[in-house]
């Protein structure tokens, strides 16, 4: 989603603020833009489209040490050039970057349009900078004229919503005032220059020494460091900290796109997120992070699970696990919707953020919930230092490595490992024994390999492509029971979003009760029936999709004649029931990349997704 680069100092902004603007493409994004001071003159560039174009626009030798820039994820207002940021204020000598919503958008609208004020965008964010305008500009007298915190600081007093800002002044050539409620900034310390920027990986070139904002700070930002208030005014000290999980720069490999490659990452990555947190000697497992102690896991009444998207999935499977293996309560939620509902929080109960990206706006608001009615909530988490991993302060880091593909594959598998890993902790407390306990661990081991073993060989994806890729086909139906429910939404959701086709997820038993209706001649269904207790009931759906002239293709343990039931057979190596979804899923995301490919979609920038959503 939208992202932010700024930076100050003795060098020149531009090929910061371009190679910044790169390292957010990933986020994705509908245009760019940014604006340095040259010589005391605000020089804007903006463009539809991708940061290349921008580039293309701004003269290689264009001077300035201070600049702002940022890449756009429309919300308010459509994909123009006139509503990409930098916006400036009426007098064109304050710019203004903004990620987030302004809530009262409409009323600070009319206010400043009855004030004179001509707006050149539909954008909400174009009101912060006639605000913080105003302000800077007051009568002279006004505690806030020429004083670019106050006027910032002022500016957002009247403001609802989330921001993360960042403001250039013409006549400030010397900082930058950067401010944060609900999207995060943080703001990287170099020798002689400083840095802000989304998302810490655009400061990974430059240095590793940084500070997070919070919500409701404004600083100063200028060569030699910054300053932090709170918006009462108090002063912040905020800590340094150390970048310690670098993350390269998207580089592709030796795949043709970054999807593909994350897939085949995955038995690598499943291996670093079990690595040193199942202990075979005693059957259980070690999440240090959770900071429990046996006596803080015996009184867990109840777990939830929340999370978007492939992360509620994963949510999903997680909450089966825990609620087969331990017999405590576990319930998955889309973390939309949690807070929403004015939730009864159980303060015996632990919650899990589950996130990628750590900066999903929804979950992040679900967090919120639970702490302010007393719940204890924890991140699963891959992005070091996100929002929600520092909101919740404890948790568990699922190190899948960068995930830069929009469409979500290896950190799916590195949730469900995590959260099967809490599984096993929770479960050895609750009486699980060492010997079952021990034979877990081996199963789980067992999985990177068996993963490794089907993307070397995954079957006859080419001829699903077929299928699902046939111009008569408008509809695809993904089917399963279990642990499989969740693994037909995954896969329903990566060929949507990959490959732009319309598809319905339903529980195997479900389908008759509605989407049976949708079955005529041909129409390709896809079952995922492992070798596990609900298999027979599960092929007696599929049975029931033939008979209505479906064409059925059956994702099933490598071994199991069951194959012979469907149109095409896809077998996936065996493991344990438990660890299913870490095997079938793979299929699924190996057909939504290849389906894409066919269609020649963009693979890894699927249109109008972004890949951490920042906005509710
Ligand atoms: O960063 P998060 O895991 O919180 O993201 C949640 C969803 O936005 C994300 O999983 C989305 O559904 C993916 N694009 C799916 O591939």
């Amino acid at each position: 989603m939208c992202g932010i680069i700024a930076t100050v100092g003795r060098n020149r902004a531009i090929p910061v603020l371009l190679e910044g603007l790169h390292r957010l493409e990933y986020r994705g994004y509908d245009s760019a833009g940014l604006a340095v001071l040259d010589g005391g003159r605000l020089v804007l560039h903006r463009k539809v489209g991708r940061v290349r174009e921008l580039e293309a626009q701004v003269p290689a030798e264009q001077p300035g040490t201070v600049g702002i820039a940022h890449t756009r994820w429309a919300t308010h207002g459509g994909v123009t050039e006139a509503n990409a940021h930098p916006h400036l204020d009426t007098t064109g000598r304050i710019a203004v970057v903004h990620n987030g919503i302004i809530e009262n958008m409409s009323a600070l609208r009319a206010r400043l349009e009855g004030e004179g004020v001509r707006f050149r965008s539909e954008t909400d964010s174009e009101i912060l900078a006639h605000l913080i305008g105003r302000y800077y500009f007051a009568e002279d007298g006004s505690e806030t004229a020429g004083r670019p915190v106050a006027a910032v600081r002022a500016a957002l007093r009247v403001v609802r919503g989330t921001w993360g800002i960042a403001a250039l002044f013409a006549d400030h050539p010397e900082l930058i005032v950067a401010a944060r409620n609900g999207s995060p900034l943080v703001i990287g310390l170099g020798e002689g220059q400083s840095y802000l920027a989304s998302d810490s990986h655009a400061l990974v070139p430059y240095t590793r020494r940084v500070v997070f904002l919070d919500d409701g700070e404004v600083a100063r930002i200028d060569a030699s460091g910054v300053q932090t208030w709170h918006s009462d005014g108090a002063q912040v000290d905020n800590a340094i900290e150390t970048l310690e999980e670098v993350w390269g720069d998207g580089d592709k490999g030796r795949y043709p796109h970054l999807m593909l490659k994350e897939i085949h990452e995955q038995p690598e990555a499943l291996s670093r997120c079990l690595s040193g947190r199942v202990v075979s000697e005693t059957g259980t497992a070690r999440l240090g992070g959770l900071d429990l102690s046996p006596r803080d896991l015996a009184r867990i009444s109840r777990v939830g699970l929340l999370g978007c998207g492939t992360a509620y999935h994963a949510c999903r499977v997680g909450a089966q696990l825990i609620e087969a293996a331990t017999r405590v309560p576990a319930k998955a939620e889309i973390a939309s919707e949690f807070r929403h509902r004015n939730p009864v929080v159980d303060p015996d109960a632990l919650f899990f953020a589950v996130s990628q990206s750590g900066e999903t706006a929804d979950t992040l608001g679900a967090v919120k919930e639970i702490q302010i009615k007393g719940g204890e909530v924890m991140g699963v988490v891959n992005v070091v230092g996100s929002s929600i991993a520092r909101a919740c302060g404890r948790g568990v880091y699922i190190h899948s490595g960068p995930e830069m593909s929009v469409a979500s594959t290896k950190a799916f598998s590195n949730m469900v490992a995590a959260l099967a890993v809490f599984t096993l902790m929770l479960a050895r407390q609750r009486g699980l024994s060492v010997h079952d306990g021990r034979a877990y661990i081996q199963q789980l081991l067992d999985v990177p390999s068996r993963v490794a073993a089907y993307l070397d060989e995954p079957g006859p994806i080419d001829e699903l492509v077929s299928w699902v890729t046939a111009p008569t086909t408008n509809m695809v139906l993904f089917l399963g029971r279990g642990l499989s429910a969740p693994v037909a939404a995954e896969g329903a959701l990566k060929l949507m979003e990959v490959a732009y086709i319309p598809c319905i997820a339903y529980p195997a038993g479900e389908m008759k009760h509605g989407p049976i209706a949708l079955l005529e001649e041909g129409s390709p269904v896809i079952v995922i029936a492992p070798r596990d207790a609900l298999q027979d009931k599960t092929l007696s759906n599929l049975q029931e999709c033939k008979a209505r002239g479906a064409r059925v293709a059956l994702i099933h343990t490598a071994g199991d004649p069951v194959g012979r039931y469907a149109d095409l057979s896809i077998p996936v190596p065996d493991t344990h029931p438990f660890f299913s979804p870490l095997l079938t899923v793979l299929p699924l995301q190996l057909l939504a990349y290849r389906a894409g490919l066919a269609l020649g979609r963009d693979i890894d920038r699927p249109r109008n997704l972004a890949k951490s959503v920042t906005v509710e």
